[in-house]
């Protein structure tokens, strides 16, 4: 008896069918699919390289079995923007420095975007604790505070706008 599954999720809002292994990860059967800026760490938990937003959650998708992901909508760094439309974290990472080796950033931004949905105007506190686990081991954080500080300043200011 064969135990894998057949799901249907929606990755940066394409609809995909993945069949997974009941042993698969969310960032095995992403990554397999050609989603590879997902970022592959420590695959427990610890570094935050992996993160993609469920439903506009962010989880760490090496802790995640993707057949629980059935339905679900995921957004990966990608899904955010791209060159041509960037979203406002993925400009303030790069003008303000705070994208280094392209490791970590994507989690830290996709981590950024997911306390921005809740929280369009967070303490520098708030900022630490949602990124808390995401680790970089070259930098020293201030200048990815920075950025996220300010992209939330520009998000509050198109809201404002429009
Ligand atoms: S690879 Fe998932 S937390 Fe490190
Ligand atoms: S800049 Fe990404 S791990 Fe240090």
């Amino acid at each position: 008896m064969s135990n894998s599954k057949t799901i249907t999720l929606s990755v940066n809002g394409r609809i995909r069918s993945l069949d997974v292994p009941s042993h698969r990860t969310l960032l095995e059967a992403l990554r397999d699919s050609g989603h590879v800026d997902i970022k592959r760490g420590c695959e427990k938990g610890d570094c935050g390289a992996c993160a993609v937003l469920v439903d506009e959650v962010a989880i760490d998708s090496c802790l995640t079995l993707a057949w629980m992901c059935e339905g679900k909508e995921i957004t990966t760094v990608s899904g955010l923007g791209d060159v041509e439309n960037p979203h406002p974290l993925q400009t303030s990472f790069k003008q303000l420095g705070a994208a280094q080796c392209g490791f970590c950033t994507p989690g830290m931004v996709v981590a950024a975007r997911s306390l921005l949905n809740d929280n369009p105007d967070p303490s520098d506190d708030e900022i630490r604790y949602a990124l808390s686990g995401n680790l970089c081991r070259c930098t020293g954080y201030t200048k990815i505070l920075d950025a996220v500080k300010h992209a939330a300043l520009v998000m509050r200011e198109e809201g404002a706008g429009q």
